[in-house]
């Protein structure tokens, strides 16, 4: 049986609840009908805190370990070329859910979610899509341009506008954070700086 429609729209209901008006709306327009329900692919070696991430439950992180199996784990082909340091690799992935090689298509919006292990340092990096971020599982700290590190728990929504300069750096926990992006779908971002 094909469960994936109904456990991706629970978790889509749930995210729209949190997000500011301008993302909740193409969130709630996704149709989870056409959801695929192949199996997943592309494991890489950052699921390993896949069971620490889940193993808290919380109204977001529920439904998504259910979409487990069907997970295809990806990384950004710039960070693959030129990897920031030689374990982030190691310590860093991501599951497209919406959007261009999702579970489901969405023409104005592409979702899903980022790992990385702890005591990893995401480089400050950018994009032409505007991002919003909620944070799924683990507290970690995030900056935007120039500002001061800010530490984020679970819950916190982060915003980054059009080609915002930003960066995230995990501490002793890993980090699993739901992104959306709206706009240039198709940029992946780059890292311009430390
Ligand atoms: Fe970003």
């Amino acid at each position: 049986m094909n469960d994936v429609p109904r456990k991706l729209q629970t978790f889509l209901d749930e995210l729209a609840l949190v997000l500011p008006a301008d993302f909740a709306a193409p969130v709630r327009a996704i149709d989870t009908n056409s959801a695929g329900g192949g199996a997943g692919s592309g494991d890489l070696p950052v699921r390993r805190y896949w069971s620490v991430l889940t193993a808290g439950g919380g109204r977001l992180v529920e439904p998504l370990a259910g979409l487990a199996p069907h997970f295809r784990w990806v990384q950004n082909p710039n960070y693959v070329a030129s990897p920031p340091d030689p374990g982030f690799l190691q310590n860093y992935g991501y599951v497209v859910l919406a959007g261009p090689g999702g579970l489901v298509e969405s023409a104005d919006l592409a979702l899903g979610f980022l790992v990385l292990g702890p005591n990893t340092h995401y480089p400050t990096h950018r994009h032409p899509a505007v991002e919003v971020y909620v944070v799924g599982a683990g507290t970690a700290e995030w900056r935007k341009g120039g500002d001061p590190w800010r530490l984020e728990p679970p819950g916190r929504i982060i915003r980054h506008e059009t080609m915002m300069p930003h960066a995230t750096r995990t501490l002793a926990q890993p980090l699993l954070a739901i992104y959306l992006w709206r706009g240039d779908l198709k940029t992946h971002a780059r890292i311009t700086g430390h």
